[in-house]
């Protein structure tokens, strides 16, 4: 007994940037940011509330489920950092979607929504849940140096959400972590004004190794596929669909070269969304299981890494028609 996927939603901000759009204020190009990427647009928070993205793509899935918010049992959060420090994005939906249950957000980086897959299995295996709401929501374009080009480029914002509910359907997972604090960082928020603190406030953005992850990813990616595998009892030719982590083609590519997977069961949105972080995954989920991609009884295999440095892998078998 575990859990199955019983609704997905997503929720996009309206405003769409061009990799030409981009072009009109930093040194970058379409052609270099598309073909060492795969990025074509993002869509960037204007006016909306990142709360109110993750509420909409609850409601979603929600109502994709048949669940009443009352019916959740747990609510988690995948998100490097919310509208509010406190209360938490997973408290938000709680109390749009009038339940009580416990709610919490994670930080994974990008492996947040594997991350909360893996928790849900928990309670539920343990018999603390039988429905769970995931949602994951990123406000990326707050997050990163806008004059900084090798990161800024990359980021796009959004919202996705998922329901689980006690049964047959997660078929096994795997999560890792290689910690390393300098490879992907961003600092906190200082303090306001504590007479007591002698530490110099780091610059509040995203830095990253592009080089570095690049190569981390490509090995964690692999390796994660490979150990998800051998416990589902499976060969990653037997999995239907690959729902990998929309960071960048080429590392998606050269992490599944080797396993000589079909170009179309490899599933991307990083053309028009670029990098969600963990939201990556759940629009990707969302936008093809809307589609009619996925049919009772494929294998739908989850991959990711990210800052921490964290990674992760999840076969769930679908069940709806
Ligand atoms: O969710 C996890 C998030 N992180 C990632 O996924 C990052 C993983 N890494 C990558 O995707 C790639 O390393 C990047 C796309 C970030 C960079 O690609 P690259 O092929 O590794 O390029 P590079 O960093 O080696 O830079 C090559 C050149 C440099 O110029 P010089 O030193 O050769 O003159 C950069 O300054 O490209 C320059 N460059 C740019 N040029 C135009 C860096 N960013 C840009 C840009 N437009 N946006």
């Amino acid at each position: 007994m575990s859990f199955f996927i019983a609704g997905t939603g997503s929720a996009l901000p309206e405003k769409v940037v061009s990799n030409d759009d981009l072009a009109q204020f930093l040194d970058t190009s379409d052609e270099w940011i598309y073909t060492r990427t795969g990025i074509r647009r993002r869509h960037v928070l204007t006016h909306e509330r990142l709360n109110d993205l993750a509420i909409a793509s609850a409601q979603t899935a929600l109502a994709d489920a048949g669940v009443a918010g009352a019916e959740v049992d747990l609510i988690l959060c995948a998100t490097l950092r919310g509208d509010t420090v406190t209360p938490s994005l997973a408290c938000i939906v709680g109390e749009a979607i009038g339940s009580t249950a416990p709610a919490f957000d994670v930080n994974a980086a990008c492996v947040g929504v594997l991350y909360c897959m893996e928790i849900a299995d928990a309670f539920i295996v343990a018999g603390k849940a039988k429905t769970v709401l995931i949602v994951s929501a990123e406000a990326m374009s707050k997050l990163v140096d806008w004059t900084d080009r090798a990161t800024c480029v990359l980021f796009g914002d959004g919202a996705g959400a998922m329901v689980l509910r006690a049964g047959s359907g997660r078929l096994a997972g795997e999560l890792s972590t290689a910690p390393d604090s300098h490879v992907i960082r961003m600092p906190n928020i200082e303090g306001i004004n504590s007479p007591y603190n002698q530490t110099q406030p780091e610059k509040l953005a995203i830095y990253m190794d592009g080089g570095e992850v690049y190569k981390f990813a490509v090995n964690a990616m692999g390796h994660n596929i490979e150990q998800v595998c051998a416990r589902a009892g499976l060969t990653p030719a037997q999995i239907d669909w690959y729902l990998p982590h929309q960071a960048n083609v080429r590392i998606i590519d050269a992490s599944l070269r080797k396993y000589k997977i079909e170009k179309s069961k490899v599933l991307l949105n990083i053309a028009e969304c670029g990098n969600m972080s963990a939201t990556s995954v759940m629009v990707l989920l969302d936008e093809y299981a809307k589609k009619g991609t996925f049919h009772k009884g494929d294998k739908l295999l989850f991959v990711a890494f990210g800052g921490g440095l964290t990674s992760g892998a999840v076969i769930i078998e679908w069940k709806k028609d």
